[in-house]
């Protein structure tokens, strides 16, 4: 995919490397054209020793000439890092963050640099398993398109969508997702922790459960309501509890939590985040 084209990172941490280690699995780059950079000199040796890539812990000479500059750092260093490359990216060069809450704005203002891609990864991408939702500027050519989704990949699955609220909702559904999860997880062994099981015996089902569930869900073509339909016979325990989940709104009490979320990350991108330190416990979700 990247013959000639070189790549650089600008911050070397745990997403860079998931993404030079996926690239470079992939036979995508050959080392030589891989250069990141960073703060650290003992980082950049340990990449170097794994990868053969190029190190500096100059960002300007990360940037200056390259095809594809990845944006790999923190959110708070990202004013820092814009400030020190800004009309260092080559003009008909690919830049790629995916630093949470920058949104494309910052980001084409900051560099001076119209084709940006303002991507989204969660946890699971540190493991390849991740999905990544992506929104490219309108400068991004078809080419630079299939190279940002090429490199995304390597984190996971990926998913391109024209505007960038989508970014916030899926914040709300994907990268928060997790918390609903174990939320639930934990009710549920609380729950047969109540009727009388041991918390290790009531973990072991539930969890099995949840694997056994998402595993067949995902095995199906068919819409959850109906494999639900399945399990749940007339005047049965499914019946019984599942009237009881929707009288107590369960429904509506995870609309409103993801609708909480979205919120709030599209509060965060616009700068809102300093709201957090002053905000007490009951403003929280
Ligand atoms: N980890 C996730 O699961 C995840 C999920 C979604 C999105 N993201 C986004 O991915 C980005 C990277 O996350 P990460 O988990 O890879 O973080 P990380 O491991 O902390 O990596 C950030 C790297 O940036 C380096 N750095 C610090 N200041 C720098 C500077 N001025 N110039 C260049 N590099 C600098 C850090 O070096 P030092 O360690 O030496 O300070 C570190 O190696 C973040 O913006 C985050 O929002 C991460």
């Amino acid at each position: 995919m990247f013959d000639s084209e070189t790549i650089a990172f600008v911050g070397g941490g745990i997403m860079a490397e998931a993404m030079i280690k996926g690239l470079l699995n992939e036979s995508l780059v050959v080392p030589e054209h891989v250069i990141a950079s960073g703060p650290r000199e003992a980082r950049g040796q340990q990449l170097a020793a794994r990868y053969a890539i190029e190190w500096t812990t100059d960002n300007t000479r990360a940037v200056a000439g390259r095809d594809v500059v990845i944006l790999s750092v923190k959110p708070q260093v990202m004013p820092q890092v814009l400030a020190e490359v800004n009309g260092l990216v080559k003009p008909d060069a690919l830049v790629i963050s995916i630093a949470a809450g920058v949104s494309v704005a910052r980001l084409t203002e900051g560099l001076s640099h119209g084709a940006v891609v303002r991507a989204m990864p969660n946890t699971p991408a540190q493991i390849g398993e991740g999905i990544t939702v992506w929104v490219p500027t309108p400068d991004v050519t078809d080419t630079q398109l299939d190279q940002a989704n090429a490199i995304l990949g390597a984190l996971g699955e990926t998913v391109s969508v024209t505007d960038e609220s989508y970014l916030d909702m899926a914040t709300a559904l994907r990268g928060t997702g997790p918390a609903y999860v174990l939320l639930f997880m934990e009710a549920l062994i609380d729950a047969g922790v109540h009727m009388g099981f041991s918390r290790r015996i009531a973990q072991k089902l539930v969890m099995q459960t949840m694997r056994g569930t998402l595993a067949y869900a995902a095995e199906s073509d068919r819409h959850p309501a109906t494999l639900r339909n399945e399990v749940t016979s007339p005047g049965g325990t499914s019946a019984e509890a599942l009237y009881q989940l929707e009288a107590g709104g369960l429904r509506t009490v995870l609309a409103r939590a993801v609708w909480a979320a979205y919120q709030r990350s599209a509060a965060l991108g616009q700068g809102g985040g300093e709201r957090l330190s002053g905000r007490g416990p009951e403003g929280r979700l």
